[in-house]
């Protein structure tokens, strides 16, 4: 088989670059160790941003989004029982928009599909071999054989824990990490949501958030610790220790209800520099994380794809490799922006630190942002998205 690009991953990434790249005539595989239906049933981020959903519109694939989606003009945040608004609008005069990660990758799929474009789900064992040379190509296990793709390009789109990273000359590669302890225990429910607004809590019990799907879906997180079982969590504690963590207004307009899905999710901070290592280029989660505190995941996956799918079309339309050799620097001006505003928010609302002074300094830092103008506007900037 031979094919322009091999894209490693059917996540957001993968998706999203193959739909850009077949849209200019670009051929490209992608290759899944999941089936669809697993990816499918992945729960995970929510908001989009005006950046975002003008890529989903280029790749031909915005219209449910634009019919189901919720736009938000802006977030509230709840410190010790009392809640406080930013307006997007007022302050950037932009929106975010709420449409769950699980309908995009769908959509995404169905898109792919319309125009016949090849994934390979259960792809087992992908192997990527001569990245540094002008011949890549990736091996890999399918229906019981073991088969070979030769291509010009390779896209690591495999998430944190893909092959792709690891492929890379381990001296060619720097990475920056920080982990948290503590972890966000999610659940989802059919029930109206607490607030037309997403709230962000900030508790001395600890953070919690509450987000949704639909008006008739919602979605809310609590700050757990890492070693929490999730069986220790039946539907009712977790209620029980989110209703004390809310204003009054949002305690008594809480419907409760049972889970159709619940989760934990460790928070962490990752970036891997560069992101190109001869003719492997990485995109998404598998090239950085971010705590979902900001929302940022799955936006900061759609900018790589941006700028990667510009560099490879103005390769094969102008044979100009200007674009490929910058993508590294600009995909990563972008992505240290958005760490810096993850870690900041994850840093602002948890509990971390049962230290008295940190506390007072978070409360001061909250209040500095309610009451500031250029504070508010800073943060605003950044959750609706910084321009590329
Ligand atoms: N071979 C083939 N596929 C693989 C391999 C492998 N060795 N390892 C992982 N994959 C697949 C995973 O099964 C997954 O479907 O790569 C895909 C990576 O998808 P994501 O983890 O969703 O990463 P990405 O597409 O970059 O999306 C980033 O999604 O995870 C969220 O928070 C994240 O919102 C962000 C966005
Ligand atoms: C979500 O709805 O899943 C969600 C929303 C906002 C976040 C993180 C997750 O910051």
């Amino acid at each position: 088989m031979r094919t322009q690009v091999a894209i490693i991953g059917a996540g957001p990434s993968g998706l999203l670059l193959g739909q850009l790249l077949h849209k200019h005539g670009i051929d490209n595989v992608i290759l899944e160790r999941q089936t669809g239906e697993y990816v499918l049933e992945r729960v995970r981020a929510g908001v989009i941003e005006q950046v975002t959903m003008d890529l989903l519109d280029e790749a031909g694939v915005g219209v449910r989004m634009h019919e189901d989606g919720l736009l938000h003009e802006g977030v509230q945040i709840c410190v010790n029982g009392v809640r406080h608004r930013i307006s997007f609008k007022d302050m950037t005069g932009k929106s975010v928009m709420v449409y769950g990660q699980t309908e995009i990758t769908k959509d995404l799929m169905d898109g792919r599909a319309a125009v016949g474009a090849p994934t390979i789900y259960a792809a087992y064992d992908v192997s990527l071999h001569g990245i540094l040379s002008d011949t890549p190509h990736v091996t890999f296990r399918a229906d019981g054989k073991v088969q070979q793709i030769e291509c010009d390009f390779i896209a690591g789109c495999d998430g944190f824990h893909g092959v792709s990273r690891k492929s890379a000359p381990h001296a060619a590669i720097v990475t920056h990490e920080r982990v948290y302890p503590l972890g966000w225990l999610g659940i989802l429910t059919d029930t109206p949501p607490v607030s037309e607004e997403l709230i962000y809590v900030r508790h001395p019990l600890g953070f919690a958030l509450c987000s949704m799907r639909t008006p008739t879906r919602s979605r809310y997180y609590l700050q757990c610790s890492l070693a929490e079982d999730i069986e220790s969590w039946p539907d009712e504690r977790f209620w029980e220790e989110l209703k004390p963590r809310l204003d009054e207004e949002a305690r008594d307009r809480l419907v409760t209800g049972p889970s159709i899905e619940k989760s934990i999710a460790p928070l962490r901070s990752f970036v891997a520099e560069p992101m190109r290592f001869g003719r492997l280029f990485l995109a998404g989660d598998a090239a950085h994380i971010v705590p979902p505190t900001g929302a940022k995941g799955l936006n900061l996956a759609a900018s790589d794809v941006r700028y990667l799918s510009q560099a490879l079309i103005e390769y094969y339309a102008e044979k100009s490799e200007a674009g490929l050799k910058h993508y590294s620097d600009r995909a990563l001006a972008r992505i240290w922006k958005a760490e810096r505003f993850s870690w900041w928010m994850t840093m602002l609302l948890h509990r971390i630190s049962e230290d008295p002074f940190d506390q007072k300094i978070q409360l001061a830092e909250l209040d500095y942002l309610f009451r500031s103008k250029a504070a508010a506007t800073v943060f605003a900037e950044n959750y609706v998205g910084l321009p590329y």
